[in-house]
């Protein structure tokens, strides 16, 4: 018999709302207001992880700035390490030191993701270099490429086991870097390179065509538009899902997002349908524990008619069907 216990948790902590880059592709760079998490709030709130009435599988740091510009995030990921098997950061790895990694992989983080696309100055300067001459992009660039090459060579001697991720941006315009990225990576002692197709871009509407599941570009269009639902396109997306036995979306309860104000969201995308509470105020537990988001995941999960506005319309949850479910040709 399933248990709440075999439902599993990712949390992500959102430390800081400001970044040290400015990517032309960023879809999260408009709403910071470069607020920091007060650390000490932040441990008594997560003193009691471990007493959610769900298993919590991961601890990741992400949100819609860099988590390196937080200065606790070693001290913080230590006093984490007990409480689920994965801790990780997502990064731009600019402020990823051999110091800070050694630091970071010692404090008990063991995956890391770092979001670099391109494997020359060149694209890595037409996605990532907004603002910068292309000798800072590629000062910058050969920078993060020393900080990976390093924090590989940490891993190997202090936690083989930690998880070192690319996650690379595949358009037209990055596809000629790929395959080499591949290679390379492979070769310095990387694990894994995860794709992401931009959302809105030709080729993603292309490829939705491509594999006609087209319906599915509505939701990420119309983000801006709030008040009507297109029930055509609902109805198409559910049996759709349904189909496969899956989630209307595999991020509520998966990504629940803790903002540097301390707010708690159901998953990374922040409507008033998926605030839960705020964790600074309110005990965690309870806010995991609250009807509000039990008849959440209701409603993804078959209680269609109880799905909120906000969750109608998410184009995250829309993009990762269509990447989950569309061949993406490269
Ligand atoms: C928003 S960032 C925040 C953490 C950190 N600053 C970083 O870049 O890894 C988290 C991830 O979202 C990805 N991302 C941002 N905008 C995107 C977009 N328009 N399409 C696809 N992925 C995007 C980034 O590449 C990164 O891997
Ligand atoms: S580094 Fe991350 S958060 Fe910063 S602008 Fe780039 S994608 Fe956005």
């Amino acid at each position: 018999m399933k248990t709440d216990k075999d439902f599993q948790l990712g949390i992500s902590i959102d430390p800081v709302s400001a970044c040290n880059l400015n990517c032309y592709f960023c879809t999260v760079s408009g709403s910071r207001d470069g607020s920091i998490v007060n650390t000490e709030k932040l441990l008594i709130a997560l003193e009691n992880i471990n007493d959610l009435r769900y298993h919590l599988k991961k601890v990741f740091f992400t949100g819609i700035g860099e988590p390196l510009l937080y200065k606790d995030l070693p001290d913080v990921t230590a006093k984490l390490k007990s409480k689920a098997a994965t801790i990780g950061t997502f990064t731009n790895g600019v402020l990823l030191t051999p110091d800070l990694s050694e630091k970071l992989l010692k404090s008990g983080m063991n995956a890391f993701m770092i979001s670099v696309t391109g494997l020359s100055p060149k694209i890595f300067s037409m996605f990532q270099g907004g603002n910068l001459t292309s000798s800072q992009a590629e000062k910058l660039y050969n920078t993060i490429q020393d900080n990976i090459k390093a924090l590989c060579e940490l891993r190997d001697k202090i936690n083989k086991d930690a998880l070192i991720r690319i996650s690379y941006i595949l358009t037209e315009d990055s596809k000629s870097d790929f395959f080499k990225s591949l290679s390379y990576y492979r070769e310095i002692g990387v694990n894994h390179v995860q794709t992401r197709v931009l959302l809105n871009s030709e080729h993603y509407y292309e490829q939705l065509e491509a594999n006609d599941i087209s319906f599915i570009k509505n939701s990420a269009q119309n983000k801006e538009e709030t008040t009507t639902i297109d029930k055509d396109y609902l109805s198409r997306l559910i049996t759709f899902v349904k189909d496969k036995g899956e989630s209307l979306c595999p991020f509520v309860g998966d990504s629940m997002q803790i903002t540097s104000h301390g707010d708690l969201y159901a998953c990374c995308e922040r409507y008033d349908e998926t605030f839960l509470g705020n964790v600074f105020t309110n005990s965690l537990v309870e806010l995991v524990n609250s009807e509000k988001f039990e008849k959440l995941v209701g409603s993804l999960h078959g209680n269609y008619d109880e799905i909120p506005n906000g969750c109608r319309k998410c184009a995250t949850a829309q993009s990762f069907l269509a990447i989950h479910y569309a061949k993406f040709e490269i």
